[in-house]
Order: C-alpha cells, then sequence, then structure tokens
C-alpha cells in the first residue's frame, strides 16, 4: 500500500505534464487505488461522469501498462520468445506488425532506392501507436484502404491469440494458427484497439537493425518499454536460414559443395552480426535512455532452461509469472513430434540448440567466424579450429555468461 500510495504521487506529478489542473484535481480526490492487477475498468467504474472515468481508466492503465519489445532478428528463435508473452491472457501479443509497413515499401520502391531512415522512421511510429492501442495506424500502410476500420488480413495475425479470441474474434475454443488464420481473418481494428487498453502489449519484429533505432521510444515519458535483445550465435543463424530462405541459396550450394561460389553476399549474415554487436556495445555502456529497460538474452540459454530463463524475463519487465506458463513451455520445448515445421517452436531445445554444428560446412563456419569474430566474442560464443572440434558436440560453444539486466 506504501509503495501504491507514492506510485500515485508519481504519477501525478507526471500527468501534470500533460493534463490540465481540473483533471488532477478529480484524481487527488479519488481515494488511491488499489495496487493489484484488477483491471483499471474495475478501479475507475465507481466514477460516474464519463470524462472523468475515462481519464481515470487512462491513466491507471497506462501507470502499470507493460510496453514490450522483443528486439530479434529472423531465425533467432523468437517465436519461442514471442510465445511467453501470447500464452498470457493478461498480454496483446503481435507477431511482426512492422511487415506491413516493409510490404508497402518494398512494393512500391526499388529494394536499392528504398530510403533507410524513413523506413525505420516509419517503423518506430507504428511500434508507437501500436503500444498506444492506435490500430488505425495501421490502416495507412494496407492497400486498398480497409472500410469501417476492417482489416481484410492482417500478417501472422493467427500467431496472436489476442486477435484469435473475444473480443477481436467471436471464437470461444483455442485455434492454432491455420484455423484462426480460417475464423479471424478480417480484422476489426476498432475492437482490436478497444481490447489492447486494458493489457500488457508485447511486440515481436526482426525489422528493426539495432536498439538505437529505438531511443525516441525508449524516451518517451509515456511508454514503459522493456526490450528484450534476443540474440543466437550467428553460425546458427545462418544455418537456419539457409535451410529456409531461397535468396541464401548460394550458401545451399556452398554447404554441400563445399565450395564457396563466386556469388555470395556475405553481407547477408556480416550485417546482423554488425546489428548485435552496435545493440550490445550500447547496452553493455549502460547509457541513461535503457535505463530498466534492456535485457540481452541469449537463444542457448533460454533452450538450455526455458522456464528458468523465462521467470528471469518476466521478472524483468515485472510481470506476475503464471502456472499455465510453466505448463505450456514443459509441453513445447520437451516434446520431440515427428511433425516438423521450420517455424514450429515444438522441439527438445535444449538438445537441438547447437544441432546447427552438424549442419554446416566448416568452411562456411570459418567465414562466418571471421567476419563476425568480434560478435562472437561479445556474446560468448567459442570459435572452432578444426572439423573436429565442430562436430564435438558434448563441448559446448556456448560460454557461460551472465548478462543481467539493465535495471
Ligand atoms: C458471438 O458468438 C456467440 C455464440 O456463437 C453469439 O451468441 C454472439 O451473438 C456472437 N457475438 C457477435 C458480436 O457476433
Ligand atoms: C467493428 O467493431 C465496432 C465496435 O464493436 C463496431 O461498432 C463496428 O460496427 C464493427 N465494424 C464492422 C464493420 O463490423
Ligand atoms: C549442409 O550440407 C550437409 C551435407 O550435404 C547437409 O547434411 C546439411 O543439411 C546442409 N545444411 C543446411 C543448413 O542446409
Ligand atoms: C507432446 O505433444 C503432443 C501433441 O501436441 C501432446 O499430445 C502431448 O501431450 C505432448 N507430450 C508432453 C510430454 O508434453
Ligand atoms: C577479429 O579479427 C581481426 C582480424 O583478423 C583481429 O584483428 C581482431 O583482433 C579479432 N577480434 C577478436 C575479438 O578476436
Amino acid at each position: 500500500m506504501m509503495e501504491c500510495s507514492w506510485k500515485v504521487l508519481l504519477l501525478m506529478v507526471f500527468t501534470s505534464l500533460g493534463i490540465q489542473y481540473t483533471a488532477i484535481k478529480s484524481f487527488r480526490m479519488t481515494p488511491a487505488p488499489p495496487c493489484s492487477n484488477m483491471a483499471a475498468e474495475n478501479r475507475c467504474g465507481h466514477i460516474k461522469d464519463n470524462i472523468r472515468r475515462a481519464l481515470c481508466e487512462d491513466v491507471n492503465s497506462q501507470r502499470s501498462k507493460k510496453h514490450i519489445l522483443i528486439l530479434a532478428t529472423s531465425r533467432s528463435g523468437s517465436s519461442f520468445l514471442g510465445q511467453l508473452f501470447n500464452q498470457n491472457s493478461d498480454i496483446f501479443y503481435l507477431f511482426e506488425p512492422l511487415h506491413t509497413v516493409w510490404n508497402l515499401f518494398i512494393k512500391s520502391n526499388d529494394q536499392d532506392t528504398i530510403d533507410k531512415r524513413s523506413l525505420v522512421g516509419a517503423y518506430r511510429d507504428l511500434l508507437h501507436n501500436l503500444y498506444d492501442c492506435d490500430f488505425y495506424a495501421l490502416e495507412n500502410y494496407i492497400k486498398p484502404v480497409p472500410e469501417d476500420h476492417v482489416a481484410p488480413s492482417l500478417f501472422r495475425s493467427g500467431a496472436s491469440n489476442a486477435l484469435c479470441s473475444p473480443p477481436v474474434c467471436n471464437q470461444s475454443q483455442r485455434m492454432d494458427e491455420r484455423e484462426c488464420l480460417n475464423k479471424c481473418k478480417r480484422v476489426n481494428l476498432t475492437l482490436a484497439s478497444t481490447a489492447c487498453r486494458y493489457k500488457h502489449m508485447a511486440i515481436k519484429t526482426i525489422r528493426i537493425p539495432d536498439i538505437n533505432n529505438l531511443r525516441a521510444l525508449a524516451e518517451d515519458p509515456r511508454l514503459n518499454l522493456k526490450i528484450i535483445h534476443l540474440v543466437r550465435d550467428p553460425r546458427a543463424v545462418l544455418a537456419s536460414r539457409i535451410a529456409t530462405f531461397s535468396d541464401y541459396r548460394p550458401f545451399q550450394i556452398w554447404n554441400s559443395s563445399g565450395k564457396k561460389p563466386q556469388k555470395v553476399d556475405m553481407e547477408l549474415i556480416g550485417n546482423t552480426c554488425i546489428d548485435y554487436s552496435t545493440s550490445v556495445e550500447t547496452g553493455f555502456s549502460r547509457p541513461p535512455w535503457l535505463k530498466g529497460k534492456y535485457m540481452l538474452v541469449r537463444y542457448e540459454d533460454i533452450a538450455m532452461d526455458p522456464v528458468k530463463k523465462a521467470n528471469e524475463i518476466y521478472n524483468f519487465v515485472g510481470l506476475e509469472w503464471k502456472k499455465s506458463l510453466s505448463m505450456w513451455i514443459e509441453q513445447n520445448t520437451k516434446n520431440v513430434t515427428t511433425y516438423y515445421n521450420k517455424f514450429t517452436t515444438k522441439r527438445d531445445s535444449s538438445k537441438t540448440a547447437e544441432n546447427w554444428r552438424l549442419h554446416l560446412n566448416f568452411n562456411i563456419v570459418q567465414a562466418v567466424q571471421q567476419i563476425c569474430n568480434k560478435t562472437l566474442s561479445q556474446l560468448g560464443y567459442r570459435v572452432v579450429d578444426s572439423v573436429q572440434q565442430l562436430n564435438n558436440l558434448p563441448q559446448s560453444l556456448v560460454e557461460p555468461r551472465m548478462f543481467l539486466p539493465f535495471v
């Protein structure tokens, strides 16, 4: 209760920046609300005046609301991390909403002429709008423009439980992604905006190059940004991309023949390493704007002990752990099913985290080690000097490291 009162006080100081004095006064007269996870809806329900109630609800939901961002790269195991939030009904989780922006830019521009700065700016603005529960902002990037605020479809909307359940989609049973896409393809953005209001928001993206692009969001006092920076051994990332994406075809040829083709774009993985390094160097330097907002997580550490790592992540974000999450993790990490989908999270994670070592040609490993050597040492991944070392799985290449969150 003590802690609660000073939070309310702080909130009032903070609110006074934006809201007129009369509004503040009404808060002062309202008894301090109990500090629980009770929806703001309930806490403000007794206020008769509509405007006052709306203000109370806004401020109350804003106060405790977390704005979580999973900053990841493709094939770094972010789907699993996303599920830690998606499986929590207190959280509105979105899977790569920035794809909509990217898609429009790609379609209307030549790849080489895309202005990266305006693209990243558009990403940042959309993130801000979504954290603010303004889903209409998505309409700017959907062609043709949605009628009556209903999007005909949204990228990977089926991967978001919040978009597959009431009030956004009138389905009561749990569905998998495909089933949800069938039943909830059209998304009423008004409903999404409303449903989002009383929940924490978590967004997963692979589109933000590095953490410095998020500075404006981190500094915005209206947001309570929590960045979870997910990294993975770049050699493993590359192996996974080779097995998944067609633009990695030259690597595929290199991998199976052992001979490096003429045209191999090493930047495809080199840039990932540069982005990793830029972000962790920023994070490690502990700039004031990241205080309380940055946690570095290695995919391999999650795979080793998912429940422990997940608890640490929840602690950092400031969310209560739920028993159902432990159960979900148990079912989805210790279960080798015959059904193998490259985008699935259902694998025996502790055993597969270093499996790439049996699937990547040593020449490629050496090439990656050369261009990524700084990144590898920063993140605690050991380099190998021989095929024998590479294939000797019992000798892990993941150094035990503690990356404490910046609190
Ligand atoms: C949602 O579904 C239930 C049962 O299927 C139905 O009674 C209700 O009218 C539906 N609500 C809306 C808004 O479509
Ligand atoms: C979307 O949801 C809102 C809020 O419930 C509703 O008023 C509106 O009619 C819905 N739009 C359509 C096109 O169904
Ligand atoms: C690389 O080549 C080896 C041998 O042909 C194969 O077993 C492995 O699956 C390939 N790796 C990838 C990522 O495609
Ligand atoms: C493994 O997955 C199957 C299918 O999803 C499920 O029925 C089963 O309960 C799971 N087993 C464990 C030990 O979680
Ligand atoms: C990475 O490689 C470069 C060039 O070979 C070398 O100068 C540098 O010391 C290496 N850095 C680390 C951290 O190993």
